[in-house]
Parts: structure tokens; sequence; C-alpha cells
């Protein structure tokens, strides 16, 4: 169908929630609250729409297959561009979408420039915006995702939060607390409904064409996830990583499913001859429950995501994050995370300290439960019918 056609089908729904996904990191968290919206009668239909940031099958297409997401009613197909052009394409190409559908209000997660860029075309046509994901900030301005944040946050009617700490990062940026609720986490609500489902390591890692044995030794296996710019796109930082990986490997064996960025810039600065080590395992990205699998069976996790913060504290296993910072600081404070940004020693000490005695256990965080969707469908469901006209308000 022409998008124009597409458009003019979408507007039939007018009423409807327009659920809003880009890239990977949003698959997860929207499978989730669809389902709940689906099971909640009070709520009107849902308009799936994917801006098309992330396209490439592993990184999308896969993700929506394993995690029951509908197909999208509409993908804007933006692909990748600077900051600024793929910003400015989502806005581009939602404008016309927002105004045939009149959405009752857009739902937006996480940070990335989707999500950003949506919610500033909503907030300007006075479609209410609800964030799910609100409030978590890393306080470190460098990072883009930090940017979508803080000012998604400004522009939401409803901020749906993960952590305790997220309401007090938003009263300090001024947001009223009357708009901020303390749900849980919807990624973790995915984790914990697909657990029983994912394949095992020594699965994934024979269908990868990749040696099983290293999922079955008893020494066991590091995963390692790593597409952060402050860490990929700089060739010093980048080299860097790859000769910590080095010294990882040597104290057990690495499995990568590396990010197409990073697979990028490992061959633009020529950095080919670090990556390759018979002890790390590159794979291409994986499906969600292949990397679900990977990752409650590894020893330590490493890894610069967000997302994977949480999954492993969720999990109980390990996980190094190679950052200075974390927009996540109850996977720190109660979870399995220890940051260790770039330092060779500390990350040496930590994964011996890890083989030698399991490393840090942690617990898993207040209302990580399963049922944050469930939560945030039951709410919207009610301010929703208290903005709706009243007949009061109707007759003159
Ligand atoms: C984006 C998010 C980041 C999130 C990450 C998860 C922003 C600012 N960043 O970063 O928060 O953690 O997604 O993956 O929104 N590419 C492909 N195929 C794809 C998508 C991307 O090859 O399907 C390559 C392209 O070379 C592209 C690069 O990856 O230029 C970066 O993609 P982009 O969407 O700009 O940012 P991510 O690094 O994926």
């Amino acid at each position: 169908m022409s998008r124009s056609a597409e458009v003019a089908d979408a507007g039939t729904r007018s009423g409807t929630i327009a659920c809003i996904v880009g890239a990977r990191p949003n698959f997860m968290k929207m499978a989730p609250i669809m389902r709940a919206f689906d099971a909640e009668p009070r709520l009107p239909g849902t308009t799936l729409i994917h801006t098309g940031q992330h396209y490439d099958f592993a990184m999308s297409d896969a993700l929506f297959r394993d995690l029951g997401l509908p197909v999208p009613d509409l993908n804007l197909e933006v692909g990748s561009a600077s900051h600024a052009v793929q910003t400015a394409e989502v806005m581009t190409r939602i404008e016309p979408v927002l105004d045939a559908l009149r959405p009752a209000c857009v739902v937006v997660v996480g940070d990335v420039n989707s999500t950003l860029a949506v919610a500033l075309v909503a907030a300007k046509k006075g479609v209410p915006v609800v964030h799910v994901e609100a409030g978590l900030r890393s306080h470190d301005r460098t990072m883009p995702e930090e940017v979508n944040r803080v000012l998604t946050d400004q522009l939401s009617d409803v901020l749906y939060t993960t952590e305790r700490t997220a309401a007090d990062n938003l009263a300090r940026e001024g947001v009223p607390r009357d708009r901020v609720h303390f749900v849980g986490n919807v990624m973790i609500d995915s984790l914990l409904f697909h657990l029983s489902r994912a394949p095992s390591a020594a699965d994934t890692l024979a269908n990868a064409g990749a040696d099983a044995d290293i999922a079955r030794g008893s020494r066991g296996f590091g995963v390692v996830t790593l597409h952060r710019p402050s860490n990929v796109d700089d060739p010093a930082a980048l080299a860097e990583s790859l000769a910590i990986l080095r010294d990882v490997s040597l104290r057990l064996p690495i499995v990568w499913p590396m990010h197409p960025r990073t697979r990028a810039s490992i061959e633009k600065f020529d950095l080919r001859r670090l990556a390759e080590d018979p002890r790390v395992v590159l794979l291409p990205p994986q499906g969600y429950l292949e990397m679900l699998g990977l990752l409650a069976a590894a020893k330590v996790v490493l890894t610069d995501s967000g997302g994977i913060q949480e999954e492993t504290t969720a999990l109980a296993v390990p996980c190094l994050t190679m950052r200075d910072n974390t927009e996540r600081p109850i996977t720190i404070a109660e979870g399995t995370n220890l940051l260790v940004g770039r330092d060779r020693n500390r990350i040496a000490a930590a994964v011996d300290d890890i083989i030698a005695s399991g490393g840090k256990r942690g617990r898993r965080p207040e209302l990580w439960d399963g049922q944050a969707a469930s939560r945030i469908a039951r709410h919207l469901a009610s301010w929703l019918a208290l903005r709706e006209p009243r007949p009061a308000e109707v007759v003159a």
C-alpha cells in the first residue's frame, strides 16, 4: 500500500492509542504494553507505528517475531542518518500520520531518537504524550540518549517509571509530581514472559556454526555487547575495549553478538586483527530469545547497553558495565551491576572475582515482577476516561 493510502486507512481509527517503536530496545518494551492494552476493555484499540530507525532483519523483524509483536500498521522507513537528519525525518513523516489518526494519545518508550521525535510532534499538536521508562538519568549530556530522555520527559503528560529514583530526577527538572507514576519495568515483563522459551546457549552457538562446547565447559563463558558511541565511535576507545576483551578471553571464553555499528567501526578503523581471537566467538545480532538464553547461562556479562544492565539484574547474573555512569542506579544498589568503565585492571580483577566466588548476587528490584504493563494499562484507562469531555462540559 502507498504511504498516503496507509495513512488514510489508519485515519479511520480516530481515538486509537498510537504506539511508537523505532529501534531494537523499544520492541521488548512495547510488546508487553500492547498485550496489556489489548486485555484492558476500557482502552481504545491500538495502532502500532514503526519509525524504521532500525531496519535490518536481525535488528527489527526477527525481534517482532520473537516478541509476538503485531506487524506494524505503518512503517515510516526513516533508516540510518545523522542524529539531526534521523530525528527530523521521523518528525516530518509522523506529522501527517498524527493528523490523520487523531489518536487519544501517543505512547513512546525508552530514549532513542524516534522517542523524542514523535514526542515533540505530538506535544505541539496537543496529542497527549505517554512516556514509558521516564526519569532515568545518567547526568551525562554527551550521551544522545540523555538528551532524548530529558526532552521527552519535559514534553510528556503521563510518565511511567521503573525505579523510585526516577521521580526525584523528574522533580528536580520541574516535572509536576502528579504526572509521574511508578509502575515497574516492562522490559522485565518481557523477560519473565519469554524466559522459559529461550533456547539453550549451546543450541544458539551450534546454530550459529560456533563451538557449542564453550557453553558446556565448567568454567563458563562471558557474553559481551558493545555499541555506545563512547566505546565504539573513537578508534582509541574501541582499540582499548578490544584489548580489555582479549584480557577477559584469557580468563574465560567470550560470546559477542556484535551490533552493526560496532562491526562498521571495526572495519573502518581497521581493527579486525584485534577482534579476531579464537576464544572470542563473534556472532551477528541475535534474536531476543537467543539473547535471553545466552545471558541467563553466562558467568559474567560485559556491556554498555542500558537494557542488559536490567536484564542481568533480573537474571541474577553478574554484569560489568563498560561505562563511567549509568541511568539505572538500582542495578548497582540492588542488582548485580558494577560500573567498570574501560579500567583494564579493575575489569580483570572483577572477572577473577566472579570466576572465583560468583560475584555480586543482588535481588530483583521492587515491581520488577512481570506486571508493569498491566499497571500501565489500568492507569492509562482511568487517565483517558477522566480526560473525556463529560456531558456537563459539552452543554453550553
Ligand atoms: C540506537 C539508539 C540507542 C540504542 C541502540 C540499540 C539512538 C540515539 N540510539 O543506537 O540508544 O541503545 O539503538 O541498538 O537512538 N544499523 C544497521 N542496521 C540497522 C540499524 C542500524 O546497520 O537496522 C547501523 C547503521 O550503520 C547505523 C548505525 O547502525 O548508522 C547506528 O544506528 P542508529 O539507529 O543511528 O543508532 P544505534 O547505534 O543503533
